[in-house]
């Protein structure tokens, strides 16, 4: 998924349908006591089919699945910060317009006990596929997550998508360490999805850093970075901040910046697809977001003499106010960076939080390790870090492909 402020499967990120309904029976390996039994009982393996709205058929095992997700989430960082209710990942998974995803499911006695996901362009094209697994800690090692890695890899194959990445938390821990080579960061070698991952023939390329910061901020610092960042910008560039739909008359400018999102942010060796927006996905994308309780804040930079944004920043506010903020995308196009325009847009949406959804605990952010600008920002304002994911990467060989022929 682009490198972005935040890739988890919340808004912004890739659609797909649900729909279809094999069902693989598998063999599961039972675990009691601390021993491992290899006692043989049954899960089956389904593509679940999204509700078409929140209760409507299938909305149980929809919100097993947010259930599901959310607990590994709060494992991995250590927070329940991260927390998306059922109703607030819905629209994103019902707009496959542009987005193709899919979901797998794997069920033991009917009870969703893992996931697995599969995004892609929609360039068919295209030969990255972008994929996640998540097992309830309850019903690890027992080879449900190798089969759901299996089944979406099996997809991938079908598709002829050979570029398969991988996003996942990395609780901290003691021990060796595997570094990225990025020189930015590592991850603990002996952690479960590490060894899981490094199985399965993944490479990590990319460490990103999960950070908070606690609210309220210090409305008189937040106000001196941004007029500091004013100054330092000067006249050319004016702030304008609003709060849902995009104003029609900056929908390309916003249709460009989010496809810059996925070239000029660093992507490391992901070597991540140029993703393409335009004026007509962005209002696909917006229209389905308005059907989620969050509400969208951003904050964008007017280029006056050229009359066209060239820089934006996004904050995801849930509808109630005890819950975390989430930050979304944040970009300056390359040829206006230098300007303050980071500070001056992120300090913009924080003071435009603070007046129009007061009283939230905390902001959540997550950057590329190596991404010293945008943390020097983040730094600056009060983040700090809460945990760390791996951005992990697999290439399949044509070398099967080739031997047919
Ligand atoms: C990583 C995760 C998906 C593994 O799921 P799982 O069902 O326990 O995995 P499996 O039982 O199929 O294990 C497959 C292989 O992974 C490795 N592995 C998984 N967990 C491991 C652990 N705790 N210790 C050592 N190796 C482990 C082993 O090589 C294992 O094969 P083996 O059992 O024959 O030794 C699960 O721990 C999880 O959901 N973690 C949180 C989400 C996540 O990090 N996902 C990563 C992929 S995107």
């Amino acid at each position: 998924m682009q490198n972005c402020e935040d890739h988890r499967d919340v808004d912004g990120f890739r659609g797909g349908a649900g729909g279809g309904g094999e069902i693989v029976r598998c063999s599961v390996r039972s675990q009691a006591h601390g021993l491992l039994w290899r006692s043989m009982s049954n899960f089956s393996i389904e593509e679940l089919v999204i509700p078409a709205s929140p209760n409507a058929p299938g909305w149980p095992s929809w919100e097993a699945v947010a259930a599901l997700r959310n607990i590994v989430e709060a494992e991995g960082f250590g927070t329940d910060d991260l927390q998306y209710s059922a109703d607030e990942l819905l629209p994103g998974w019902l707009n496959t317009t542009y987005d193709p995803k899919r979901m797998f499911v794997a069920r033991v006695n009917s009870t969703v006990v893992a996931r697995a996901t599969y995004e892609t362009l929609l360039e068919p094209n295209d030969n990255h596929a972008w994929l996640g697994v998540q097992v309830l800690p309850a019903w690890r090692r027992r080879g449900i997550g190798a089969a759901l890695a299996d089944r979406v890899e099996a997809l991938a194959a079908t598709e002829n998508r050979r570029e398969l990445i991988a996003y996942t938390v990395s609780a901290e821990a003691t021990g060796e360490r595997l570094a990225a080579p990025t020189g930015f960061g590592s991850v603990p070698r002996d952690n479960p999805e590490v060894r899981f991952l490094l199985a399965h023939g993944y490479r990590l390329e990319q460490v990103e850093r999960g950070s908070r910061l606690a609210l309220p901020a210090d409305d008189s610092v937040i106000r001196r970075f941004r007029a500091d960042a004013a100054a330092r910008a000067g006249r050319d560039y004016t702030v304008h901040c609003w709060s849902g739909e995009t104003p029609p008359r900056w929908r390309d400018d916003l249709a460009l910046l989010f496809t810059r999102m996925s070239t000029d942010a660093p992507t490391a060796g992901l070597q991540e697809p140029e993703d393409v927006w335009t004026a007509e996905r962005l209002v696909s994308a917006e229209a389905s977001r308005a059907a989620s309780p969050r509400r969208m804040l951003t904050a964008a930079a007017l280029f006056e003499p050229s009359g066209h944004l060239v820089a934006f920043t996004q904050l995801s506010v849930p509808a109630e106010s005890n819950r975390s903020v989430g930050q979304e995308d944040t970009l300056v196009l390359r040829e206006h960076r230098g300007h303050r325009l980071g500070m001056l847009l992120k300090s913009a949406n924080l003071e435009y939080l603070a007046q129009a959804s007061p009283g939230h605990p905390s902001v959540t952010t997550f950057n590329a390790e190596e991404n010293r600008h945008m943390l020097d920002v983040n730094e600056a304002l009060g983040f700090v870090p809460m945990g760390y994911e791996g951005a992990w990467k697999r290439v399949e060989t044509i070398a099967g492909l080739a031997e047919k022929h």
